[in-house]
């Protein structure tokens, strides 16, 4: 939702911040925008579009580029359409204060009234113009530094921000805020970095600062970085942080696209989840999280799960594992209906809260939520120190790396992977699992980052189908037990990346009314694999082919059953059968990867969506 970038030092601010807004496209894409000031002159660009119009433009239209100080905007439209006069930076009245801002200011329209009374004028449909001029207006009226003024005006706002704003008479300084919001600052030798993550600044400095919520920094040049808390402005004293980042991990190397480079990445990316976590050879998980909390979660009445999209759909293979090992009762909901629904949470209910980013707005409320009402919450996260893992009370890292794409994947193999650790650490606690059935789980999970090597190499064949397909209207996919999340997945995955119309179901629920859908149009992908319910799927099967639907089968090597019936059939290798979403989830990733890349689609930064979702 918005990446925002700045640079404060002794470089040329504008490629870095225009490199940085490239690494932050992934958080929005509807427009961009950049200011640059140079001792002499303030220079602003933006447009509709994406950064590499933005570039375009600015070095069309501008005599230089030149200036040390620089804030740019990449824009996931909230409050106004996205067009050149909404896009970010925006101006005060007088144009001397410039801002950028990721969120929402939610009174932003009693302000304005406000502002507009008082003579303001606004030339944009947003939030953020108000708040620029909301500063504006406590300079002016107060007679305060650019710091104390963005502190007061904040105060008087409702809503979620991370903010960077420069005064151009005072430009040895940048002043930035976060509440609900990421905001980072990387911390080199006399030089300073803005940015929504670390991407921006990691081949410049491995020192960050990572705001925390309700904190804002005055950052000047050569001077350092004061922080304080925005309600009472009392100083903090920032933690400098080492960064594990590399270059490496975001660039697109030799791929096409990020999204493939992190399906291809899934072998390794698991590996690293467990690494140090899952001991085969000796029979042993260790989580710390876990081991830290375990009477919690043995003496735990149930399991609540909440998340959204695809993390949603690894709570419901999770809750499939937990039941199934751990013999714990879950329940998954979606965070945006928990938070709003008064559910009811007990102090002996544990809630795990998933989320990649560790930033999606109802996620974290479902998680405040929860801990009003006593109960623990645990985090399952991809990116370190984010707002997620912070607020919750424990958690696991999934150590999946940094993941651009868009559409998720490794972000949900890792999710499976850390879950599943879990439910086996609770199951041998509680006795639940026999000795023997514990320790072939954990030697089967080691040997899953090469399986999905192995189902990878039916890159080929998949793309042969997707041709096949690309032009479908429509698409069903369906699965039972284990895999009927990976149905929604694989559903998921189709229309957010191809635009397609495609449903998950589970494969029983056909005839309760998708089956009217079925023709010989419709392409039905189906998760057959050997392991649970097999000839219920290919009685499923059965029931679409006698009404001439098109059948993809995910089936487990050196099936022949399905193979008479289905049209395709994916082969993928064998495994148990609570880690079977582990590899069938891969030729459903790639099929709807090769369908968006036929049909020219941008796969990488699918229209309307963005990364990580700061706003309900
Ligand atoms: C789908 C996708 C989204 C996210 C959802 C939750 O490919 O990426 O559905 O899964 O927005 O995001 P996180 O996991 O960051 O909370």
């Amino acid at each position: 939702m918005c990446g925002i970038v700045g640079y404060i030092g002794h470089r040329e601010a504008y490629p870095i911040v225009l490199k940085g807004l490239q690494r932050l496209e992934y958080r929005g894409y509807d427009s961009a925008g950049i200011a640059l000031y140079d001792d002499k002159e303030l220079k602003v660009s933006k447009t509709k579009g994406k950064v590499a119009d933005l570039k375009a433009k600015m070095e069309s239209e501008l005599d230089n580029t030149s200036g040390t100080l620089g804030i740019g905007h990449t824009r996931w439209a909230t409050h106004g359409v996205p067009n050149d006069v909404n896009s970010h930076p925006h101006l005060s009245n007088s144009g001397d204060l410039v801002i950028i801002h990721n969120g929402i200011i939610e009174n932003y329209e009693s302000l304005k009234k406000e502002l507009t009374k008082r003579g303001y004028k606004f030339e944009s449909d947003t939030d953020t113009e108000v708040l620029v001029n909301l500063i504006e207006d406590v300079i002016v009226k107060e007679g305060v530094k650019l710091g104390k003024a963005v502190q007061i005006a904040l105060n008087q706002t409702v809503g979620a921000y991370a903010i960077a704003v420069f005064d151009k008479k005072k430009p040895n300084e940048i002043v930035v805020a976060r509440l609900g919001s990421p905001l980072a600052i990387g911390v080199g030798k006399d030089e300073y970095f803005i940015a929504s993550d670390a991407s921006p600044f990691i081949e410049f400095t491995n020192n960050a600062i990572y705001l925390e919520d309700g904190e804002m920094a005055v950052v000047r040049r050569s001077k350092g970085v004061k922080v304080r808390k925005i309600h009472d402005d009392s100083l903090v004293d920032p933690y400098v942080q080492e960064l594990q980042l590399n270059l490496e991990q975001i660039e697109k190397n030799n791929f096409d696209h990020f999204m493939l480079k992190e399906i291809y990445e899934q072998p390794n990316a698991i590996k690293d989840t467990y690494r140090g976590r899952l001991h085969a050879e000796e029979g042993i998980i260790r989580m710390a999280g876990i081991d830290d909390n375990l009477e919690r979660f043995l003496n735990a009445r149930r399991i609540v799960i909440v998340a959204c999209g695809t993390s949603w759909h690894a709570g419901l293979v999770a809750e499939y594992i937990f039941e199934d090992l751990a013999r714990i009762p879950v329940e998954v909901e979606y965070a945006s209906e928990f938070r709003y629904r008064n559910p009811i949470i007990n102090s002996d209910d544990v809630v795990i809260a998933i989320s990649q980013s560790g930033e999606t707005a109802d996620t974290m409320a479902a998680i405040k939520l929860a801990k009003e009402k006593g109960a623990f919450v645990f985090g399952v996260c991809n990116v370190v120190g984010s707002s997620i893992s912070r607020e919750t009370n424990a958690g696991a890292y999934t150590h999946a790396g940094p993941e651009i794409g868009v559409a998720s994947t490794k972000a949900f193999t890792t999710q499976i992977t850390v879950l599943t650790l879990i439910a086996l650490k609770l199951a041998k606690a509680k006795g639940s699992m026999s000795n023997t059935d514990f320790h072939m789980h954990l030697q089967e999970l080691e040997t899953i980052p090469q399986k999905i090597e192995l189902a990878l190499e039916a890159n080929d064949h998949i793309k042969e189908v997707a041709f096949k397909y690309k032009d479908a209207r429509n698409c069903l996919y369906l699965g039972r037990g284990f895999n009927f999340p990976v149905a929604l997945e694989g559903a998921l995955k189709l229309k957010e990346i191809s635009y397609i119309h495609a449903e998950g179901y589970p494969a029983a629920e056909m005839k309760h009314g998708p089956i009217a859908l079925i023709d010989e149009e419709m392409p039905v992908v189906v998760i057959a694999t050997r392991k649970g319910h097999y000839e219920k799927v290919v009685s499923n099967i059965q029931e679409i082919k006698s009404r001439q639907g098109k059948i993809i089968g995910i089936v487990t090597e050196g099936d022949t059953s399905v193979r008479e019936l289905a049209d395709h059939v994916i082969e993928v290798p064998d495994t148990i059968e609570s880690l079977t979403p582990l590899i069938t989830t891969i030729p459903l990733q790639l099929l709807s990867y090769h369908i968006a890349v036929m049909l020219g689609k941008n796969v990488d930064q699918p229209r309307n969506l963005a990364k990580s979702v700061t706003v309900e």
